[in-house]
């Protein structure tokens, strides 16, 4: 390990190596927040994080609560985060796709902008792992909790975590199985952590790993090129019943008076988030449930609007 426990900005400039990414780059853990909480305590005193002003708070709280050694978390609407990124942005935290209304990410002005300015980039793919296509690598830190998208139990989480980064962290939660060799690390020191991104793992919840690993398996045999355009192509059809432009993107949100009960007296479930309701296509979404969907928000009462 290399400066264990404080992140600089040294490494965050530029290009990155252009290296295949591994199960050795990836640690696994229980929740978004956890698996950020030794990023944030990389950070140095006095630290700048920016965020989009309606990020889920699992990327929020994390950062938050290093207030007290000078770390500020200044947020912005979602839309503008790249042009808000300065030389004094230590690092730079989004969710791919928002969770409240859908939105995907500018990915490529943010890298870009982050790059020019030498600031870290971690990313939130909880709302986007398992329907759109992403490359981990693009990213310092990219942390995705299972049991959206990727279809698992409650209780798996993923983190990417680039070599450069690691080597700057301390493995804050470190256990038996954070062991180079898992086995051999059940009694007694010295400390023998893998030099893998495994040294960051948490000890897994046995049950929900053993539902993850089919869910992975089955989204790994359909493709995730193919589950996007399975879910844009509803989701779309949904806002195109509507009126409404399409957005490609698996969830969207619409407000419509009385929505919810609406949709929920025709079978169909969606969330309201943000005082709009928010429907999701996925995997096992079929044509003839968003054209209830769409019957059950026009067939009476006011039509939805964008
Ligand atoms: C973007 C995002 N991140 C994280 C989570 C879950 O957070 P955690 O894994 O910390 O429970 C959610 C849940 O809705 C989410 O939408």
């Amino acid at each position: 390990m290399g400066r264990v426990g404080r992140l600089d900005r040294a490494g965050a400039r530029g290009v990155r190596p252009a290296r295949r990414r591994t199960a050795e780059d990836v640690a696994v853990g229980a929740q978004v927040s956890q698996l950020l909480a030794p990023v944030a305590a990389g950070l140095p005193d006095g630290a700048r994080v920016l965020a989009p002003d309606i990020e889920f708070t699992s990327n929020l709280f994390p950062w938050l609560v290093h207030a007290d050694r000078g770390v500020t978390v200044e947020v912005v609407p979602a839309a503008k985060l790249a042009e808000a990124i300065d030389a004094r942005t230590t690092l730079v935290t989004f969710s791919l796709v928002q969770s409240a209304t859908g939105e995907i990410a500018p990915v490529d002005d943010i890298v870009a902008a982050a790059r020019h300015h030498g600031s870290l980039v971690c990313v939130d793919a909880t709302q986007a792992a398992g329907w759109l296509p992403t490359r981990a690598g693009s990213f310092d830190v990219l942390a995705c909790s299972a049991y959206k998208w990727l279809a698992a139990p409650r209780g798996c989480a993923f983190c990417y975590l680039s070599p450069l980064l690691r080597d700057r962290l301390r493995p804050l939660y470190a256990g038996w199985y954070a062991g180079e060799d898992v086995h051999d690390s059940y009694y007694g020191p010295p400390l023998r952590l893998a030099s893998s991104a495994r040294r960051f793992d948490l000890s897994p919840a046995w049950f929900a790993y053993v539902g993850a690993a089919p869910a992975l398996e089955l989204l790994a045999e359909v493709g995730v090129e193919a589950i996007h355009h399975h879910n844009v192509t509803l989701a779309n059809r949904f806002l195109a019943g509507l009126g409404l432009p399409g957005t490609d993107s698996a969830i969207v949100t619409v407000a419509a008076a009385g929505a919810e009960e609406r949709l929920a007296r025709a079978g169909v479930r969606a969330a309201v988030r943000a005082g709009r309701v928010r429907a999701s296509f996925h995997l096992y979404t079929r044509v003839a449930d968003v054209d209830r969907a769409v019957d059950a928000l026009t067939s009476s009462g006011h039509p939805p609007t964008s």
